[in-house]
């Protein structure tokens, strides 16, 4: 049911192009946004075989690479342009990168900086907006502290770091999602921790590999809050991806009250997965939800528009704090929910960096202008789920930049006795 886990379908795309020899990558992420990572590869000169959910991609080891006849073009997907940005960085070639208008509107000054520290040259637009022109080759490793806690920037200069002159390091003072860093291991890498310092060693020889991409639980997180405001309700989701960072959802949810169970656990490839199930339990919508700020509301940044909706529902709120990189994502996300969730009648209090939502709120069927945002528009598709009347998510077919399936897969839930 639910799609492969966009993060790892594109590190898993990225790291096949420059390993040598041939990757099939299976359940990889159906996502516009992966496959936009697809299509810039292959412009690469990077063959990309696609057959169902299964990818092949053919590498051309690290410096193997072709400048591109045009312009890349990442599509909505903020991890193309910025991860891709590291590999760029050190070819010998010139190339540029641009997107759509949501993401020809998000801040690139944190991969340029670091690259620009690296020897790359990168220019931009105005204000470090793309597209991005990048000219690499010759790099130096670098020791970077990472000013906002990015799994996408740091993830764009260990990419860097793999053709830089000696080893480059990075901090995650906040801990992010470490992907890159499972994924850059198991093609052959070497990348060391020392505390919060993750360090990569140049010049590795990458090697293709057979891989099976987990479930998104970003995906599943939608399931999950549904679950817990709809009676009766009783969701299996089987080979979720657990990585370490992420899986704090479910903990949160699970000291909220939420009955989840956590089946079969495995490991592949270094990146943990299992069976989700979930219930509905009466308890959940009578308390308060965590407070979500610092390290958690970095661990929880994607899913916090789901979780705006089930603070709207139980009894004691939600306050939501140390969260403005939602200001930044593929749009201005406090103020999407605020403005939707007002919308549907709620009170809601705007936050420079994150949402006061008292709780125990009655929701009144609404139009939803989702802003072009996927997780806003599949967000307010649950928040629909328990609101008087109708509710309209208009631009909903924007779901398919992380879920292609999600309405269908929402309608099918809800159908079953
Ligand atoms: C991602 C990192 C996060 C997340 C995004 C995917 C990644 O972005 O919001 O959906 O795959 O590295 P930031 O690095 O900007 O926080």
């Amino acid at each position: 049911m639910l799609p492969g886990d966009k993060s790892i379908s594109h590190r898993y795309a990225m790291l096949a192009a420059i390993a040598r020899g041939s990757s099939e990558i299976r359940h990889y992420a159906s996502s516009q946004d992966c496959h936009s990572t697809l299509g810039c590869l292959g412009a690469l000169g990077v063959g990309v075989e696609v057959r169902g959910d299964t990818v092949t991609v053919h590498g051309r080891g690290l410096h193997g690479l072709k400048a591109p006849d045009g312009v890349l073009d990442a599509g909505n997907s903020g991890t193309t342009m910025r991860l891709l940005s590291g590999i760029l960085a050190g070819q010998q070639f010139e190339s540029t990168m641009t997107g759509d208008a949501s993401l020809s509107r998000r801040p690139m000054a944190r991969v340029a900086q670091p690259l620009r520290l690296m020897g790359a040259s990168v220019e931009t637009r105005s204000g470090e907006l793309p597209p991005l022109k990048i000219r690499g080759g010759n790099l130096k490793g670098i020791r970077y502290e990472l000013p906002v806690a990015s799994a996408q920037v740091k993830s764009c200069v260990l990419l860097a770091g793999l053709y830089g002159e000696g080893a480059t390091a990075v901090r995650d003072k906040i801990p992010t999602r470490d992907h890159t860093e499972i994924a850059l291991r198991d093609f052959g890498a070497v990348v060391r921790c020392h505390g919060s310092w993750i360090e990569v060693e140049p010049e590795p020889k990458l090697q293709g590999r057979s891989l099976e991409v987990p479930g998104d639980l970003s995906g599943a997180a939608f399931f999950l809050v549904a679950a817990a405001l709809v009676p009766g309700s009783e969701i299996t989701m089987p080979r979720v991806g657990l990585n370490r960072r992420r899986r704090e959802l479910l903990d949160y949810l699970q000291t909220a009250g939420m009955d989840i169970r956590v089946e079969n656990e495995t490991d592949h490839a270094g990146e943990p997965r299992g069976d989700l199930r979930v219930r509905y339990s009466s308890g959940l919508l009578s308390r308060c939800l965590p407070d979500i700020g610092g390290s958690v509301a970095a661990s929880l940044i994607d899913e916090i528009p789901v979780l705006a909706i089930l603070g709207s529902q139980t009894a004691g709120g939600v306050e939501i704090s140390g969260a403005r990189e939602l200001r930044v994502k593929e749009c201005d996300r406090i103020a999407a929910l605020a403005a939707n969730l007002g919308a549907l009648g709620a009170q809601v209090e705007e936050k420079p960096d994150g949402l006061v939502i008292p709780g125990g709120q009655r929701l009144r069927g609404a139009d939803i202008d989702t802003r072009g945002d996927h997780r806003i528009a599949m967000a307010f598709g649950v928040a629909g789920l328990v609101a008087d009347g109708e509710t309209r998510v208009h631009g909903a077919e924007c779901a398919s930049v992380s879920f292609p399936d999600f309405w269908e897969a929402l309608a099918r839930l809800q159908a079953r006795p």
